[in-house]
C-alpha cells in the first residue's frame, strides 16, 4: 500500500465490539494491519484474553480499548463516538449449545438461530428509523486460524468429528440435519468481507458469508485424511443422513467479493492452528 492510501486508512477509525472473541480479534488485526485506526470494545479490560491479544494486535497509538457490555445501556457510546463505522461482532454464543441439547419443542431448539433472527429484524429497523445504513453478514461456520487464548467454540464442535467430543458432536450433527450440510468460511475471508461492504456504496441488506459446504459424511472423510483418529475411523463407518441444500454467497461475490480460500484450506488451516495450539497431538509419523 503506497504512503497516500496508508495516511488515508489512518484517519478511518472502525469500532469494533466483542474484540476478544474469534472473528473480533482477527476483525481487529485485519483493520490494523490495513492501516486503520481501531476502536476495540472488551468486556474485562484486564483479562489475561486482553493482555495476549494486545501483543498478537501490536496496535501502537491506532489502538484503543474500551470496557463495553451488552447489558449495560450507553456501555458503548464512548467507543463509537467519531467512528466511521461500526462492525458489531459482539454475542454471547452459549446460547448455540444450550439450545441443542434443549429438545422440549422445535422452536426452543432453535434458540441460537431464532435469536439471532429476532436480533436482525430489530437492528434493521432500529436502523431505519434512526437513518443508519446497516448491512448484516450472516457468516457459516468460522473456522481456520484464531488468535484467541482457547480454541473458539466453532472449531471445537467443528472438529468434534476428530475429538470425539460427546457434547459438541450433537451440535454439529445437529447443524448438518437441519442445513442439509456444513457450510464452514475461513477467519481471514469473514473478516476481509465485513470490511469489503463496510466500504461498499452499494452494499445493502443482507449478505450470507460461505466459503463452500459439505455434508457431514464428506466432512469425517476429509478429516479422516489430513487427522486420523480413532472418532473420526469410527463415523466413517456410520450412516449420516442429509439432505444437501445450496448455502451460497452469490450476493456476496455479485457484488465483486473474492474468497481467498477453498474448503480444503479451511480445514487443514483449522488443523494446523488447533495442532500448535496444543488442542490436537501432532500427528505421529510412522518411524522408517
Ligand atoms: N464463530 C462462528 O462460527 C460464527 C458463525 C456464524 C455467526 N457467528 C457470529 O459472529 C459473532 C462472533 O462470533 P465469535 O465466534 O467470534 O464468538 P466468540 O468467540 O464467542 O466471541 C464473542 C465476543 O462477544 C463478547 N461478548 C459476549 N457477551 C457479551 C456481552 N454481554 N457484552 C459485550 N460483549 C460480549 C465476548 O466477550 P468475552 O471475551 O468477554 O466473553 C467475545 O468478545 C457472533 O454474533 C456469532 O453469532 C459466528
Amino acid at each position: 500500500m503506497d504512503q497516500q492510501n496508508l495516511d488515508h486508512c489512518h484517519r478511518i477509525t472502525y469500532c469494533v465490539t466483542g474484540a476478544t472473541g474469534y472473528i473480533g480479534s482477527w476483525l481487529v488485526k485485519t483493520l490494523l494491519d490495513k492501516g486503520y485506526t481501531v476502536n476495540a470494545t472488551v468486556r474485562n479490560l484486564s483479562s489475561a484474553s486482553c493482555d495476549r491479544l494486545l501483543t498478537l494486535w501490536q496496535g501502537g497509538d491506532r489502538l484503543r480499548l474500551f470496557r463495553a457490555d451488552l447489558h449495560e445501556e450507553g456501555s458503548f457510546d464512548d467507543a463509537v463516538k467519531g467512528c466511521h463505522g461500526v462492525f458489531h461482532v459482539a454475542a454471547s454464543m452459549d446460547v448455540i449449545v444450550q439450545s441443542i441439547h434443549d429438545d422440549r419443542d422445535h422452536v426452543e431448539s432453535n434458540v441460537y438461530v431464532l435469536s439471532k433472527r429476532l436480533t436482525e429484524d430489530a437492528a434493521f429497523q432500529f436502523a431505519k428509523e434512526n437513518n443508519i445504513q446497516l448491512v448484516s453478514i450472516i457468516t457459516t461456520t468460522a473456522a481456520g486460524p484464531f488468535l484467541t487464548l482457547s480454541v473458539p467454540l466453532s472449531i471445537r464442535v467443528l472438529l468434534s468429528p476428530i475429538t470425539g467430543d460427546t457434547g459438541l458432536l450433537p451440535v454439529l450433527s445437529a447443524v448438518n440435519s437441519r442445513m442439509g450440510s456444513i457450510a464452514l468460511v475461513h477467519t481471514e475471508d469473514i473478516c476481509n468481507a465485513h470490511l469489503y461492504l463496510m466500504e461498499h456504496d452499494q452494499a445493502q441488506g443482507r449478505y450470507i458469508c460461505c466459503t463452500n459446504s459439505c455434508t457431514m459424511s464428506e466432512l469425517v472423510h476429509h478429516f479422516a485424511k489430513v487427522y486420523p483418529s480413532p472418532s473420526s475411523q469410527s463415523l466413517l463407518e456410520a450412516e449420516m443422513v442429509s439432505v444437501p441444500t445450496e448455502i451460497t454467497s452469490k450476493k456476496l461475490k455479485d457484488l465483486g467479493f473474492k474468497f481467498k480460500y477453498s474448503l480444503q484450506e479451511v480445514i487443514h488451516q483449522t488443523v494446523d492452528c488447533c495442532i500448535d495450539h496444543g488442542f490436537l497431538p501432532p500427528i505421529k509419523t510412522e518411524k522408517m
